[in-house]
């Protein structure tokens, strides 16, 4: 039986004065599930995750979170409730520490969530790098040090839902590799992930479903394997 979705999207449409660039669309995210939304640039799939954490309200349709209705609340309460939202573009303050981030991830944590330190030590074994770096300033990191940071931010705060937008976006190769074994990782220890990655060939062996967006509707749904087999798929996103 398939479990209960962790998250839930119900013809949701989102506008941005009168240009909507979400247009009624519908998916689901299972309890452990890694999902990937693919769609090449303006798709629509930022729009999305910022709907999805409350950033921006949807103008119909229904975001439920684990049991809840979702669409209306505030980002810090859907924080507290159990999700993350590691942003394009990473946003980090250039004159904070690594450490300072990663307090401030944790500052909405889920009231459930293990002990400060124990995070701490769990985003450290993920990213030993960032324990060598944790008092350098944001401003100061490379690029793949940047997205470590944020992605740690985000795991500071203890979530069930892990959203990442476009987190390989101009890292090398190497660091890319390394991000991807840490998502890997992630899920395979049941964490619940949304992701959204330029790379799709990457992202489809990552995820377990996808879901290819154009122009702010879903136009195919299928597990990541059926999509990386499907003659559309490659000759659109994968350059066969
Ligand atoms: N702040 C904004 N104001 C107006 N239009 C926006 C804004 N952000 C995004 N858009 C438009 O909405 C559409 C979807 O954008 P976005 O969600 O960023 O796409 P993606 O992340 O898939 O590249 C695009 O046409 C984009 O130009
Ligand atoms: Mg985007």
């Amino acid at each position: 039986m398939p479990s209960a979705p962790m998250l839930s999207l119900k013809d949701v449409t989102v506008r941005y004065g009168l240009r909507e660039a979400l247009s009624g669309i519908s998916f689901e995210v299972g309890e452990g599930e890694l999902v990937t939304l693919i769609g090449t640039n303006g798709a629509g799939k930022t729009t999305c995750l910022k709907a999805i954490s409350g950033l921006l309200k949807p103008s119909a349709g229904r975001i439920e979170f684990r049991g809840a209705r979702a669409d209306g609340l505030a980002p810090h309460a859907l924080v507290g409730l159990g999700m993350a939202h590691v942003p394009e573009g990473r946003l980090l303050f250039p004159d904070m520490t690594v450490l300072d981030h990663l307090e401030l991830g944790a500052m909405r944590a889920a009231a459930d969530a293990k002990p400060y330190d124990e995070r701490l030590e769990w985003c450290f074994s993920l990213f030993p790098r960032l324990k060598e770096r944790r008092g350098q300033k944001g401003g100061t990191l490379s690029g793949g040090e940047q997205q470590m940071v944020a992605i740690a931010r985000g795991l500071m705060s203890s979530p069930r839902l892990l959203m990442l937008d476009e987190p390989s976006l101009g890292l090398a190769p190497v660091v890319v590799d390394l991000l991807a074994d840490v998502i890997a990782q992630l899920h395979k220890g049941g964490l619940t992930v949304l992701l959204v990655e330029q790379r799709v060939d990457l992202a489809l062996k990552l995820a377990d479903h996808g879901c290819v967006l154009e122009t702010g509707r879903i136009i195919l749904r299928d597990r990541a394997a059926a999509l990386l087999e499907n003659p559309m798929v490659k000759q659109a996103y994968l350059g066969a």
